[in-house]
């Protein structure tokens, strides 16, 4: 079943500050939409809002005419929103098949064997280092199974926060088919990026984000045709003048 997800006058407030200051986003299933941004621009608290770890203030997340906002992040996944945090969160001292099977919940059987084959598929690495710690991998690895634990039960979204961030740029460069399988497989894809040459890379629809709004929404070419929209959502001529630039 294909259907998109819909985030609408999203609100997320940290502390006392507004992060997101109500935002409306659309994802497409077998669609690759970036999210960019500067530093504290928002996505992160965007991404959290979405996946039910922080309780929105405001708006809707709505999915096969549910609205999911302030639902518990398990239903959330459940219903196939997956989430790859920031940072490749992985189960340590798990190895990486164990750290599958703990994703893959209620999943046997067939379903799980054919789970598995795919992941192992996209990620050959994993296969070959099916019995190692998770610990011990790289970190390049270690984002490999953060991912396949978003993918083993097959989501109908995968939204990734901040893939690039700390690895080497042929890791980067292996990823990028692996993202473009996922999405070929049906799977909506969410990329947060602070950098930009991947997104614009590989995205279908692009979202610049800053000081909690959306500053541009539309397609990849205008942005590589016309940097000055990046330049001024990363740098606004308000800071530039403060600095005497
Ligand atoms: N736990 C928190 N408590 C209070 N404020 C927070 C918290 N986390 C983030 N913020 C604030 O919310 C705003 C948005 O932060 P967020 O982490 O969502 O940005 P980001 O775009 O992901 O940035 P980065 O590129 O650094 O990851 C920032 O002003 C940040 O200081
Ligand atoms: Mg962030």
């Amino acid at each position: 079943m294909s259907t998109p997800l819909t985030i609408d006058n999203l609100v997320i407030v940290r502390g006392t500050k507004v992060a997101v200051d109500g935002i409306k986003i659309n994802l497409n299933p077998g669609k690759i939409t970036a999210l960019m941004g500067p530093n504290g621009a928002g996505k992160t608290s965007t991404v959290l809002g979405i996946s039910g770890v922080v309780e929105p203030a405001f708006g809707e997340i709505c999915m096969a005419g549910r609205d999911y906002k302030g639902a518990d992040s398990d239903v959330i996944r459940r219903a196939g929103i997956a989430t790859v945090p920031e940072g490749h969160q992985v189960l340590r001292e798990l190895t990486v098949k164990e750290n599958l099977l703990v994703a893959a919940g209620d999943l046997t059987g067939a379903e799980l064997t054919a789970a598995i084959d795919w992941i192992y598929e996209l990620f050959p690495e994993l296969r070959e280092r099916a019995n190692h710690i998770a610990g011990d991998l790289s970190g390049g690895q270690q984002q490999m199974v953060a991912i396949a634990q978003a993918l083993v039960v097959t989501p109908r979204f995968l939204i990734i926060d901040e893939l690039s961030f700390g690895l080497a740029p042929a890791i980067v460069n292996r990823l990028v088919p692996v993202i473009r399988r996922i999405a070929e497989k049906g799977i909506g894809v969410l990329l947060i990026e602070q950098f930009t040459q991947l997104a614009l890379k590989l995205a279908d629809h692009v979202y610049v984000m800053s000081r909690g709004g959306i500053s541009y929404d539309g397609g990849p070419e205008k942005l590589r045709q016309d940097p000055d929209i990046l330049h001024q959502a990363y740098f606004p001529v308000s800071d530039r003048e403060a600095v005497g630039l």
